[in-house]
């Protein structure tokens, strides 16, 4: 063991006396409230909104209608995502998940993709609108402002409204994507997506304007008509005719159907605190819940921070917890779901149990064989905390960047491709290599199985402690389990929490992803157990409020992976 290791696990151990928050690196503090946001203008619209007395609620949702203008990679009209919240109701504080995941259209069915794929056409599932499902977005914003918000609607979009009409000076990190070879080319296959981002041929630069005049007209819509204003009327022919322009099977029927649904959040303990996240048709609650408990038993707390023992064990957990997500999970609505059983001591223990703690076990060991791959990471999660301690959490998505790369001409915003969450072809891994079963097969109006993975933590008096999440696919699941440990298990403070190295394992492929930063050593010890080792450049985009509630402030944490910001007030 070197003798930076050593003093890690040491500072690990002395750790766990208590939360010390050291000031480096230090997080942005705010005195009433909080946002972060992967996008800097729109974290700033959410503390207007706090400032003029709206709270949680009302702030997210006006974040969540800039995010579709400023940061058009994720930020989105055309996806879908899930909002998990603490608000203060009648009775005290409420929790509330509200699944907003878009569905598969009614002419969806399970060999839609292997046709295609045997009509040439293997993309199917990711370019086009095709790979579309109904989009979610507007019914669930809509559906949380007026469930638990306070203001109007018209003006909590007022903000989106400006910046989509007046345009603002695209950010570095958009023109950077924009720029990307392989984004660029499926870009410009479609004529209106060609158009606002290709002006001649040539990708918007970064600090140029973007003007989405025609997202500014469904902004306004949405703004005048509620749900209606895109789920009926002009931008739902719009969306109709984007599909049968370009082959996709979204119906006005689809989208007039659509219906965000509220859900019994996953909740859980862990020493002390209290976890709520995100039931199927996300396994983000799941598989947090198993690889905690499996955890509990390992006694974490003995291994340092990033020690090769800890992320040996955290590795072996969410194989194990992967392998079952991809088995058998998928949308709860038609089928039951093995839960219950997934989570009972006897399938923990059994998990447990061809566990070594000197040697990975193989995943073909534990279930047949697969190959993996992996692909480009964009969907986005942001947050609020308010002066009432109100908290949400959103991540929403397109699925990859730019979704399936069609705009809808004429109403200004790209479509989702979260078809491919699916398990769209037997044995196939999807664009995050993850390779899935039965449950999650492609079927009407079901919801694709998801990572994202917005959580809170409770303190033992139910009161607000910590809002996470972040984007990145199946990752998701793994960063937040390990900023959730460095804060509880190992006491780092929010920034360096964010901060610190992170690594991934999925079960398939069977190896363990990491970043740069993480020590040759600790890879070295990690290979010794007989684990496969690949470098990934960075990892999430992370987004993170924590609360001090003694001391009363509330500090946020943004990603120095991504381009940000934590806004407080
Ligand atoms: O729902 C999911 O799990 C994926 N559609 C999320 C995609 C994602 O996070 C992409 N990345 N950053």
């Amino acid at each position: 063991m070197s003798a930076a290791v050593a003093l890690r696990s040491l500072l690990g151990v002395l750790l766990l006396i208590g939360p010390v928050w050291s000031a480096d690196p230090p997080a942005v503090v705010g005195k009433s409230g909080m946002v972060v946001a992967a996008e800097p203008l729109a974290a700033e619209i959410g503390v207007d909104i706090l400032r003029q007395g709206g709270n949680a609620v009302d702030a997210a949702v006006a974040v969540g209608f800039a995010l579709a203008v400023t940061y058009p990679a994720a930020g989105n009209l055309g996806g879908g995502g899930f909002l998990v919240a603490v608000v203060s109701g009648e009775d005290g504080p409420e929790t509330i998940t509200l699944d907003f995941r878009e569905t598969a259209p009614a002419a969806a069915h399970p060999r839609l993709y292997i046709d295609a794929a045997d009509a040439g056409r293997p993309d199917a599932a990711t370019l086009g609108p095709l790979a579309a499902g109904v989009p979610g977005s507007v019914a669930g914003m809509l559906h949380a402002l007026e469930r638990w918000g306070t203001m109007e609607r018209s003006k909590v979009l007022a903000p989106a409204i400006r910046l989509a009409r007046g345009g603002f000076a695209l950010p570095k990190r958009t023109a950077d994507f924009l720029a990307a070879k392989s984004i660029a080319e499926k870009m410009q296959q479609f004529p209106a997506t060609a158009a606002l981002f290709y002006p001649d041929g040539k990708p918007l630069a970064a600090g140029a304007p973007l003007v989405q005049t025609e997202l500014a007209q469904t902004l306004d819509s949405i703004a005048m008509s509620g749900r209606d204003g895109f789920y009926k009327g002009t931008v739902a022919a719009a969306i109709v005719a984007e599909m049968k322009r370009a082959g996709g099977i979204i119906t006005a029927e689809d989208l007039a159907g659509y219906k965000p649904i509220e859900r019994t959040p996953i909740r859980f303990g862990y020493r002390g605190h209290t976890v709520i996240s995100m039931p199927p048709p996300s396994s983000g609650g799941f598989c947090l819940q198993q690889t905690l408990t499996m955890l509990q038993y390992l006694s974490l707390s003995r291994y340092g921070h990033n020690s090769s023992a800890s992320i040996h064990v955290i590795s072996e957990a969410l194989r194990r917890s992967f392998l079952d997500r991809n088995r058998y999970l998928g949308d709860p609505d038609g089928q039951e779901l093995p839960l219950p059983r997934l989570l009972s001591r006897a399938h923990i223990e059994k998990s447990l149990s061809s566990m070594q703690l000197d040697k990975a076990t193989p995943t073909s060991s534990l279930a047949a064989p697969a190959k993996g791959v992996d692909e480009s990471e964009q969907t986005t999660h942001f947050a609020v905390v308010d002066r009432h301690r109100n908290a949400v959490a959103i991540t929403t998505t397109l699925n990859g960047a730019f979704g399936c790369k069609a705009l809808v001409k004429g109403a200004g915003f790209l479509l989702n491709n979260e078809m491919d969450d699916f398990a769209t072809r037997p044995e196939q891994p999807n664009q995050y290599g993850l390779v899935q079963g039965e449950a999650n097969l492609v079927r009407p109006g079901r919801r694709p199985l998801s990572s994202m993975s917005p959580t809170i933590v409770l303190d033992k008096k139910e009161r607000v402690e910590h809002v996470l999440g972040t984007p990145g696919g199946p990752t998701i699941i793994t960063n937040v389990l390990q900023v959730f440990l460095n804060l509880v298990t190992y006491g780092l403070a929010p920034q360096a929490a964010v901060n610190a190295p992170k690594f991934h394992h999925q079960s398939i492929p069977d190896r363990i992803d990491y970043e740069p930063e993480i020590p040759r050593d600790v890879l070295d010890n990690l290979r010794k157990r007989g684990h496969a080792l690949r470098l990934r450049q960075r990892i999430g985009d992370f987004q993170l409020i924590s609360v001090d509630i003694e001391g009363g402030t509330v500090h946020g944490a943004t990603d120095p992976r991504g381009g940000g910001a934590a806004v407080g007030y």
